[in-house]
């Protein structure tokens, strides 16, 4: 490989999307690959800090455009100290979350110029795309609930349903725009079901 491979996962809150995660990176390691897992927003000291920022629930009254940036800065930083390094060893970086997330929620979700977003975050990428992104693909409803069960809600958590439905369609639209790169995994199934898919789909590129 000449140059490593860059997985992201993408769905909404509470898609399973942590555990799948574990899944792969121990089957990609398995087979004998070096692999780095990393998340955003975060993933990096200064991107971490960014991060409890924007998912600070005290912070209520942070503009939409404020969050596009933050996304955006700690995204530069994630590119800059460990994705572009990792990939140009040879390494598998998987992502938890990328710039889809901020196409649907700040785009679809928040109503942020789609066109601004891509312009902010073409700065951020520094040429840097997703060579696979798996959707996890599972009724916002259904998953949410599951979520705030097990951990309780963060800023955007606590956003209404309607909100976290225009993100999922969000999702169903960029699947259907890019299908070359973006796989919907359907994810209202059990976890070995789920990991099935995954690792079948995983296995044309590994
Ligand atoms: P997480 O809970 O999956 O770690 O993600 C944190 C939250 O941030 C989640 O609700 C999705 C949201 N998010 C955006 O709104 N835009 C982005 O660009 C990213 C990366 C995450």
């Amino acid at each position: 490989m000449k140059r490593g491979l860059f997985i992201t996962t993408e769905g909404t809150d509470g898609s399973g999307k942590t555990t799948q995660i574990k899944l792969i990176e121990s089957y990609l390691k398995g087979k004998g690959f070096e692999v780095v897992v990393t998340r955003e927003p975060g993933g990096t000291s200064i991107g971490e800090k960014i991060r409890s920022i924007i998912l600070d629930t005290e912070n209520s009254d942070m503009a939409y455009i404020t969050e596009m940036m933050l996304y955006a800065s700690a995204r530069a930083q994630l590119v800059n100290e460990l994705i572009k390094p990792s990939l140009s060893e040879g390494k598998v970086v998987i992502c938890d979350r990328f710039i889809d997330s901020s196409y649907v929620y700040q785009g679809f979700g928040r109503n942020i110029d789609i066109e601004l977003i891509e312009r902010v975050n073409r700065i951020a990428l520094d040429g840097i795309m997703p060579d696979v992104t798996l959707f996890f693909d599972i009724d916002p409803e259904v998953a949410l609930e599951r979520r705030i069960q097990s951990t309780g809600a963060d800023r955007i958590e606590r956003e209404a349903m309607d909100f976290h439905r225009k993100v999922y369609n969000g999702y169903k639209k960029l699947a259907s725009m890019y299908p070359d790169r973006i796989k919907a995994i359907e994810s209202n199934r059990n976890i070995e079901e789920i990991f099935s898919d995954v690792k079948a789909y995983l296995d044309k590129f590994s």
